[in-house]
């Protein structure tokens, strides 16, 4: 088969520029060239309102990145040391730097094989772990909807609730998508989501969101993200709070992509639909839970020459990312909180490999991609009879 005339891209963070239109953007700019509100301004709060609408949360929160989403919600629930917080470990960093910056102790939950996302019988063990060991507070739980795939909500929201634990559901792979016909973002006590360029709704720079339905909750959470600022008087910051507002160029970026959002959607279950029917069975696909629906911030399989797979796919103009090829347990910052055995998440780190997602994927590349991948697991396959 003919290599595609265009390059194949992993991520398509351009196209849709042409699709909505450049006028629009630039339309758009002069506006806040206009007003000047250039942090937090009256798009921040029109996102806001679009996003909560979007996710049927009561309150959004816009705010700097996911990782600023993710600390901002835990210095709401005045996370501090001396608190364990279960996290994730196959992840990106932030998922557990967000609690280690506040001093808290991160306890590494091992992944399922099948759905790569946090498994709730490991969380309960490490839970009855840190209790044996009675040196830590419970204080909250951060499953991860990794590469935009649901995690068990119920189950984790469960053990979380029985133990006293508030749960933040890490979303910032899956703004988008559906877990038992709620939106992610609106199902965990509060929920992170990240706009960086590569995300399913994704920006022109970094930006993230905290979602909650606690009035309270987005109060802090507003407060934190202005050095804990007091509302009735900006000059008295009555807690500990960072730098955390939008950009108001970001949030008028955002309101444009969210046009065509629902659209780009779709095209991903295409592209995953056609993934998920042709690619041969050599590979294991990333199960999405029963009801749910993931917004397939990346395509992800695994299998046991994954290096050997992506050097082939890279070879014939693939691209491909091995997310992630260490998780963050064994990290060098992370290594003095590596005291628990977490097999799944060292093996998903040997085996997983993202292939291209974009909405822009056409019938001739996947054709290509796919006839690509199931050669190079005919090889295998037949090598093995
Ligand atoms: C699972 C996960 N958590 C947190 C983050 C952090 O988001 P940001 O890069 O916007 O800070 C990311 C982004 O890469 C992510 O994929």
């Amino acid at each position: 088969m003919n290599t595609p005339k265009k390059p194949i891209m992993l991520f398509d963070c351009k196209t849709s520029q042409s699709i909505i239109g450049r006028e629009n953007f630039l339309n758009a700019f002069e506006k806040i060239l206009d007003h000047g509100a250039y942090c937090q301004g009256p798009e921040t709060r029109e996102l806001d309102a679009k996003l909560a609408a979007y996710s049927n949360v009561k309150y959004c929160s816009t705010c700097g990145s996911g990782t600023d989403a993710l600390t901002l919600a835990l210095m709401a629930w005045d996370v501090k040391p001396g608190d364990a917080v279960f996290v994730s470990s196959f992840t990106f960093v932030s998922s557990a730097e967000a609690p280690v910056l506040l001093g808290a102790t991160p306890i590494f939950v091992d992944s399922e094989a099948d759905t790569y996302t946090m498994d709730p019988k490991d969380l309960k063990r490490a839970i009855e772990e840190v209790k044996k060991e009675g040196k830590l507070r419970l204080k909250a739980v951060i499953p991860v909807d990794i590469f935009g795939s649901p995690c068990k909500y119920d189950e984790i929201i469960k053990i979380a609730h029985e133990n006293g634990m508030k749960v933040l559901s890490d979303s910032c792979q899956s703004y988008g998508s559906v877990y038992k016909g709620r939106r992610c973002c609106s199902i965990a006590d509060m929920s992170a989501t990240s706009f960086y360029p590569t995300k399913p709704l994704g920006g022109y720079g970094d930006g993230g969101a905290v979602f909650s339905n606690n009035e309270e909750e987005d109060a802090l959470v507003q407060s934190c993200r202005v050095h804990g600022m007091s509302k009735e008087d900006h000059y008295d910051n009555v807690r500990l709070g960072m730098t955390g507002r939008m950009n108001t160029f970001q949030a008028a970026v955002l309101l444009q992509k969210l046009k065509v959002f629902d659209q780009e959607l779709k095209d991903r279950y295409r592209v995953a639909k056609r993934y998920d029917e042709e690619l041969s069975d050599y590979y294991g696909k990333q199960k999405i839970l029963d009801d749910c629906q993931s917004a397939y911030a990346l395509y992800t399989i695994h299998c046991p020459d994954r290096d050997e797979l992506m050097s082939y796919l890279k070879e014939n103009g693939i691209p491909c990312g091995t997310y992630y090829p260490r998780p963050v347990n064994v990290q060098t910052a992370y290594e003095k909180w590596n005291t628990r055995s977490l097999p799944i998440c060292e093996n998903l780190s040997k085996t997983a490999l993202s292939i291209p997602m974009t909405p822009y994927l056409d019938d001739e590349d996947l054709d290509y991609i796919i006839s690509k991948m199931n050669e190079f697991a005919a090889k295998k396959i037949n090598r093995a009879a």
